[in-house]
Order: structure tokens, then C-alpha cells, then sequence
């Protein structure tokens, strides 16, 4: 149960700027420790190191058909030239693949193909195709291993880390999964080059998110280099990636399985998924969560806990981003309150807000009343 205002512990840690344009990590859990790797081109050279963290007779690369055209022949090619056998899977691209029929017919495709427990899968794509083979890694056969290779900017900061894995029924989104933690997840950011704008941009709100709950110095580092972060210079790609991944796997590590720890990540999320699933999807989950953030800040400075400087500062930035802080004036607010009210993160009845005590502190609050609520939802209205 979430303490209203619950302060947290975690290890201090701030970003700096590496100029690399490649960065290692390790998430270490109490069962297991994998590495992240970040590096420009890695999907070319990540073969021998797939064989070494991941031993498999042979692997299956899950992927969706745009993703198969555009980066599966270049994995494919490395794994072939470290002399491993390595088989492509695709799927119709989609969060509406995302459910049981795409894991049974996949798990038909692969006893079929003759994998068995001593092989492997590997995740080429987006949170879709990960989510997807994470989840289909944890009962093919009673569980075999699996490792992550992003290629949107949501999957490199987010999905691939953290070992939640799911499929949607029609009772709603990831109501079934596992937790599963992959061998290693080798993020490769030229893959972003192909990504749609609005793909990037949603990631950027992600992005955006871990400087707002963990780090200040961060985000301004993202306020600064904006243009170059934008228009991919790879040392600013690299470095933000790596300050992502390492707030998502620094607060894994310490809450594996989701207790109030983990729902720090979920800021913005609360009032997010509500605009989500109001606008029917076709608001992206990355605009519908800067839209959430800033009511976020905004509910955080009327409990004064942010300035109003640091309000607008955040303003500013998700501006800045091109990302929209407003929600739609002809989104129904009932609609809005409805889904606030049934959400399956609610505890008690009652949605849990992420607020921050200053930029770059997160705290959870379970009290927020019908009042506060209609405050945010008749901004802008
Ligand atoms: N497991 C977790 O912890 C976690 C966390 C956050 C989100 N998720 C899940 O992630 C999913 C969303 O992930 P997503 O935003 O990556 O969506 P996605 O996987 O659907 O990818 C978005 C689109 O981009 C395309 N694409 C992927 N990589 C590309 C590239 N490099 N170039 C061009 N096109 C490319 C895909 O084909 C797809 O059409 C949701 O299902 C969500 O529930 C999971
Ligand atoms: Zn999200």
C-alpha cells in the first residue's frame, strides 16, 4: 500500500555528461545481473557476445514486418558470421497483435521449426515485439532464455529494462504477463534514424519523465541539448539512453517486483493512461503522458511542493520538446474521471499520484481528492 508522500530510498547517483558514444550498465537483482549495452551499431557486432551471455543450439528472432525489412538482415548476418543458427519469426506490426492468438501461433511457428529448450529467442523491435517475446520466453517449454535488441527510443529507455512482460486481453492492456528478465539487451541508436517522428517524440516524453522524477541535473542536460538530442548527434543520444537506463535499472534493482518504489515510474502515467484510453489511442502513450506530467507539476505546486518556477521551467521543456501539456478541450472530462477512477493501479478505489517534491524528486500520493481532480481536468477545458 503506497504511503501518502512516502519518501525513497535509493543510491545517490547524478548524470554526467560522457561524450561517448557507447555505455555499458549492469542490472544486478538479487537472482540475476545482466548487462546493457549501449553502442551505435551494435546490432552488427552484438553476435559474440549473444553467444556468450546467451548460449543457445540456436536462437529465433522475433520481430514485426517493418522491423524485419529494415534491421533483420543485419542481425541475422552477424549472428551467421559467429557461426549461429538463427531463424526469423515476424509479426504483423501493432499493439493489437500484442495478445494470446500472436503467442500461440508464434509457439506453434517455433515447435514446428524445432526449438526446443535449448534454444533461444531475441527480440528485434519495438515494446510490442518485446513485451511479446518476453512473455513467450517465460512458457515456451516451461521457460527458456531470451535477449533484447530495442530498436524504438520507448523500448531502449524503457520497456526492454525491468523484466515486465505482457499481452493485452480484451478485458484491457498487459493484464497478462511475467516477470522475465532477459540475458542482455543490446541498444543500438542508429535504429532510430527509420523511427517516425511522432514514435520519437513519445519516447522523448519518457526520456523526459526520468529527469523529472530522479534527476535534475539530467534534465537540464536535456533542456540544453535539445537540438542535438533531436536531431540524433550520437554522444547526446548515447548519454541520454545510458541516464535512462540506468534510473529504470537503479530503481528495478531496488524494488524488482513493483512495490511503491517502482510506481515512481509511473509519473505522469496516472492521469496519462485516462487521456489514453478517453481519445480511443489516438492521442500516442507518449503525449498522453507529457499531457499527465504537467498535471502532475501542476497538482504538485498547488500542494507546494514544486515552485511555480520549477512549474513553468517543466512547461518550458516538454514546449520545447514539441510534446502537449494541455488535454484536449473536446476530450469528455466524464470520460477522463471514468478511467481514472477504474484503473488497475489504483489502490483502495483511489488513483495514486506521482508528485515531485522539486524537479528530480519523486514522491507517491494517495489522497488526492475529487476537488484536486476536477482542478485538473477543467484546465484548458
Ligand atoms: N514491459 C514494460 O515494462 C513496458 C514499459 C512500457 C511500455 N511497454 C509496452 O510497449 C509497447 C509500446 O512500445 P513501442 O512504443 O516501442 O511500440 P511498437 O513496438 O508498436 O513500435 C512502434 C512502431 O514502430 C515500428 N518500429 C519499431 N522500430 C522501428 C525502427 N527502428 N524504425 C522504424 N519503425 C520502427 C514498429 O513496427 C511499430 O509500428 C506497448 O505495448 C506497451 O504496453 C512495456
Ligand atoms: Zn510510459
Amino acid at each position: 500500500m503506497p504511503r501518502s508522500g512516502a519518501s525513497l530510498f535509493l543510491l545517490p547517483w547524478k548524470f554526467s555528461e560522457n561524450v561517448n558514444e557507447m555505455a555499458e550498465l549492469k542490472v544486478q537483482l538479487a537472482s540475476d545481473a545482466y548487462p546493457i549495452e549501449i553502442n551505435h551499431g551494435c546490432l552488427r557486432d552484438c553476435a559474440e557476445k549473444i553467444a556468450l551471455l546467451c548460449p543457445a543450439a540456436k536462437y529465433a528472432v522475433i520481430t514485426d514486418s517493418t522491423v524485419a525489412k529494415l534491421y533483420a538482415s543485419r542481425l541475422l548476418a552477424a549472428l551467421d558470421q559467429a557461426g549461429l543458427t538463427a531463424h526469423m519469426f515476424p509479426i504483423q506490426p501493432g499493439e493489437t497483435r500484442k495478445n494470446l492468438a500472436t503467442i500461440g501461433a508464434l509457439a506453434e511457428r517455433l515447435a514446428l521449426a524445432g526449438f526446443d529448450r535449448h534454444d533461444a529467442l531475441i527480440a528485434l523491435g519495438g515494446g510490442v515485439v518485446g513485451d511479446i517475446t518476453g512473455f513467450l520466453a517465460s512458457i515456451y517449454m516451461r521457460g527458456i532464455p531470451f535477449v533484447q535488441v530495442p530498436t524504438t527510443l520507448l523500448a531502449q529507455v524503457d520497456s526492454s529494462i525491468g523484466g515486465k512482460t505482457g499481452v493485452d486481453i480484451e478485458a484491457g492492456k498487459n493484464l497478462i504477463g511475467t516477470f522475465n528478465q532477459p540475458k542482455a539487451v543490446f541498444i543500438d541508436p542508429t535504429t532510430l534514424q527509420s523511427l517516425p517522428t511522432e514514435e520519437m517524440q513519445s519516447g522523448l516524453a519518457e526520456v523526459l519523465k526520468y529527469g523529472l522524477i530522479r534527476d535534475s541535473v539530467f534534465f537540464d542536460y536535456l533542456i540544453a541539448r535539445r537540438e542535438d538530442i533531436i536531431h540524433q548527434d550520437a554522444a547526446a543520444l548515447t548519454d541520454s539512453i545510458a541516464a535512462c537506463c540506468r534510473i529504470k535499472a537503479e530503481v528495478v534493482m531496488a524494488d524488482e517486483r513493483e512495490g511503491d518504489l517502482r510506481r515512481i515510474l509511473n509519473f505522469g502515467h496516472t492521469l496519462g493512461h485516462a487521456v489514453e484510453i478517453a481519445s480511443r489511442y489516438s492521442l500516442s502513450h507518449g503525449f498522453a503522458v507529457s499531457i499527465g506530467m504537467m498535471a502532475a507539476a501542476r497538482l504538485s505546486e498547488h500542494r507546494r511542493l514544486l515552485s511555480a518556477a520549477e512549474r513553468e521551467k517543466i512547461h518550458e521543456a516538454l514546449t520545447a520538446y514539441q510534446l502537449p501539456t494541455e488535454i484536449p478541450a473536446e476530450l469528455d472530462r466524464d470520460r477522463i474521471r471514468f478511467y481514472l477512477k477504474t484503473d488497475k493501479k489504483n489502490v483502495g478505489g483511489q488513483p495514486v499520484f506521482v508528485l515531485l517534491r522539486g524537479i528530480g524528486q519523486a514522491e507517491m500520493h494517495a489522497d488526492v481528492g475529487e476537488e484536486e481532480i476536477s482542478a485538473l481536468l477543467a484546465r484548458s477545458k
